[in-house]
């Protein structure tokens, strides 16, 4: 689809696994994933429609088993499927792109996700959470996708520090920087 087809409109779309995770060197068990409660954050602050992107098979809600898997995917290259089929996404402008961090880059289910949405002549703003390596690799993994979006800065959180209250301002700047907010 053309880039001038598109509009103005913004889409959040979102990975985010609960269950027992890294947490300052040790293990928590949380009821929401860190990159859902940042997902929620950039949703209060700019109007997009929101679509939650989940895996046919779930990741287990034990680190050990979902570290496996994830190493087992990315050696693959594999494309883990998405539970749901996705709706029309090529109409809008922005795509806001949010996951963790596994293994110092995106989980693969988000190449699913990018290659199947139709991203030409959008623009692609890659968010995350992390324990320690911040964005990764995130822009080389969603460049060499080739799904034809342009790729602007990404947004970059600390897992443990994603419920403190700083977090809002660091969300404000990158959405002003890209001209969202
Ligand atoms: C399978 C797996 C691999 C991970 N690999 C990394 C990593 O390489 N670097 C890093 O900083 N954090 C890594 N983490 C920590 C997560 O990125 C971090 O806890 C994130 O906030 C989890 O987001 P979520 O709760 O939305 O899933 C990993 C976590 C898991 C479960």
């Amino acid at each position: 689809m053309p880039p001038t087809d598109r509009d103005g409109r913004v889409l959040l779309a979102y990975f985010s696994r609960s269950g027992e995770n890294y947490w300052n060197g040790g293990r928590r068990s949380l009821d929401t994933g860190n990159t859902e409660v940042l997902a929620g954050l950039i949703a209060a602050r700019v109007e997009c429609d929101v679509f939650r992107i989940e895996a046919a098979d779930p990741y287990s809600d034990r680190y050990d088993d979902t570290v496996a898997r994830n190493v087992r995917e990315q050696g693959d290259d594999a494309r883990p499927a998405i539970a749901s089929d996705l709706p029309d996404l090529s109409g809008y402008g922005t795509v806001l792109l949010g996951s963790p961090i596994w293994n110092v880059q995106p989980p693969m289910i988000m190449a699913t996700f990018a290659e199947a949405a139709t991203l030409t002549g959008a623009t692609v703003l890659p968010f995350v959470t992390y324990a320690v390596s911040g964005l990764g690799s995130t822009e080389s993994f969603y460049r060499d996708l080739r799904t034809g979006a342009r790729l602007g800065d990404g947004l970059a959180v600390r897992g443990e520090e994603v419920r403190d209250g700083g977090t809002g301002s660091d969300v404000d700047r990158w959405l002003s920087a890209a001209g969202l907010a």
